[in-house]
Parts: C-alpha cells; sequence; structure tokens
C-alpha cells in the first residue's frame, strides 16, 4: 500500500496542453463517459429524476474527477477520500469551482482501515462511488473485508455501492493467449504479472500497470468478482449490476466514441467492467434514489 500511495504521490501533474496531447486522450474521456452514464443511471436516476439532497462518498477519489459529474447530476454533499496528500490538494483545488455542491476531502487509507469520524459523521450516504481503485483492496482478503466494511456501514438500507475495476475475465482470457501467460502490451500500455495468474488465490494476484502517462508501473491487484460477490453478501451487498466497459458503452449509445479510439486504446478499454451493488434490505433496482 506504501508504494502505491507513494506512486499516486508522485505522478506529475499534468498541464492542460499535456492532457489535450496525450495519445490515450480518446480512451480517457470514453472512461470518463462510461463513469458520467454510472453514476447518471444509478445515483441520478433518468429525466426528471434529480439526485438533490443526495449525499455521495467517492472512496479513493484521486484529483477529485467525477465532483462536477455529480454536480451535474444534482448531488448536493460530496465527501471524498484518498490516501494521497498530492491528489488530496488538487481535488480541493478543483473544488473550488463547485457551485452547488458541498464537497469536503480526507486523506485516509480507506481499504486498510476504518473510516474516520470525520467521514462517518457526514453519513451514512445514499451512494459509495469507487472508481478505478477498489483492484488495490484485492491484495489480500483482510483489506478486501475492510473495504466492504467500510462501504457496507457508511451506506443507508438501499444505498448503491457502485465502481469501475479491472475485468479479471477478459484479463485472464487475453492472458491465455500470449506466450508466457503473463504479460499484455501494446505502444500504449503494460500490464504484466511477476507469475502466472493462480486463480485459486481469489486475492493478492498482483500485476504491475502501466498507460502512458497516466500510471506507471504501479501494482494492482486481478479482481475476481464472483469471489467478491460472495463476500460483499456477507457486508448485506448484493450484486445488482455487473458489465464489461465494452457492453456498457454498447448500452449506453457510446459506440460512435468507441469507433473513434485508436488501435492501441481499443485493446485497453475492455480491461475494465463497471459494476453496482445495492445495500439490503432489498430496493428494487428501479427505485430512484430520489429523496
Ligand atoms: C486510478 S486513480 C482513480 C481516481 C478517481 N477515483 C478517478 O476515477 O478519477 C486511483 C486512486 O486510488 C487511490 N488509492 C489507492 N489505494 C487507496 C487506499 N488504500 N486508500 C485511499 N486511496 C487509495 C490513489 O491514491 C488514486 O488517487
Amino acid at each position: 500500500m506504501a508504494f502505491i500511495k507513494e506512486h499516486y504521490d508522485c505522478v506529475a501533474r499534468e498541464t492542460r496542453d499535456e492532457r489535450r496531447k496525450s495519445r490515450v486522450i480518446r480512451l480517457r474521456q470514453l472512461n470518463n463517459m462510461v463513469k458520467q452514464c454510472l453514476l447518471s443511471e444509478l445515483i441520478g436516476g433518468a429525466g426528471d429524476h434529480k439526485a438533490s439532497n443526495i449525499k455521495v462518498l467517492d472512496l479513493a477519489c484521486g484529483r477529485g474527477g467525477d465532483i462536477f459529474k455529480l454536480e451535474g447530476l444534482g448531488v448536493r454533499k460530496y465527501v471524498g477520500v484518498d490516501f494521497s496528500p498530492e491528489r488530496i490538494k488538487e481535488a480541493e483545488e478543483r473544488a473550488r469551482a463547485l457551485r452547488s455542491m458541498a464537497a469536503k476531502f480526507v486523506e485516509h487509507d480507506c481499504f486498510s482501515s476504518s473510516l474516520p469520524q470525520d467521514v462517518t459523521a457526514e453519513g451514512p450516504y445514499d451512494a459509495c462511488s469507487c472508481q478505478l481503485a477498489i483492484h488495490y483492496a484485492a491484495c489480500d482478503e483482510a483489506t478486501a473485508r475492510t473495504a466492504l466494511e467500510n462501504i457496507s456501514a457508511s451506506l443507508k438500507p438501499g444505498g448503491l455501492f457502485v465502481g469501475t475495476t479491472v475485468d479479471s475475465r477478459v484479463v485472464l482470457e487475453k492472458l491465455k493467449r500470449v506466450a508466457g501467460n503473463t504479460e499484455l502490451s501494446n505502444s500504449v500500455y503494460k500490464l504484466a504479472l511477476k507469475q502466472p495468474v493462480k486463480e485459486e488465490l481469489v486475492f493478492g494476484n498482483e500485476y504491475n500497470f502501466a498507460l502512458e502517462g497516466v500510471v506507471n508501473d504501479c501494482p494492482e491487484y486481478l479482481v475476481f468478482f464472483d469471489a467478491w460477490e460472495k463476500l460483499a453478501r456477507e457486508y448485506g451487498l448484493k450484486l445488482v449490476m455487473h458489465a464489461n466497459f465494452k457492453e456498457f458503452a454498447w448500452k449506453h449509445r457510446l459506440g460512435r466514441k468507441m469507433g473513434e479510439l485508436t488501435g492501441a486504446e481499443k485493446e485497453v478499454f475492455p480491461l475494465y467492467c463497471v459494476f453496482a451493488f445495492e445495500k439490503l434490505p432489498y430496493m428494487s433496482r428501479n427505485k430512484k434514489l430520489k429523496r
């Protein structure tokens, strides 16, 4: 965990110009659209259902890249947690441009330890979002359990836990087709395992991931969803949605945007999936979180 924190602290801030020139800019824009659709479908509801009065907890919030999406959905209260002080600082700076959403940021390891009082006191939350980060909690069972305990304890009954993470089904399929079964790569990304995946090991299947200009050889862990689903049940969280990015993008009419990806970006996009859990007692999946 210390290495991951250091890694995120050290990835330099990107200027607008650098972002515009990034070789994976289309992929990053499409990933953002996927997140936008996910948050909008599950948190914002559809059409005239606005998420006013909804409280959202964003675990591993990074630079606060989702705050404007949530504000746009009508969310009024937001708490973001991340263990990187540099990312929290950047998120706080960004949040100054918010107009209608109260945002607070807390520096904390949200997967290895209980959430601090200044986060829990703002709850219970209607939704907990964890974007492109739950794979860091898959290092061992104890960490996965702490993360799920934090998520479940922070949610209202009927509240949603929504996120995006690595799609291990796709990674495993692709690894089976390469010599040595340990490395996937092209000109913009590299996913490298120290040893072939041990499928009997639900946690701790570590790989290093690099995506040009975004992450540089950061350790991550495969997320075996069947096992996570079972474990989440123990914490009163029921899986209500799980789809590969490609499938989700088709459903949300992002086909044209997928078509605009470069060949190299097209190989990275399906390595991810979206998911949503609902905190029991059961609330209809179609019921909007309008309060
Ligand atoms: C790929 S970034 C995603 C950031 C943000 N959720 C987004 O989608 O833009 C992963 C983030 O997870 C954070 N992170 C990883 N492990 C964490 C932990 N145990 N506790 C808190 N933050 C963590 C990192 O500092 C980093 O900001």
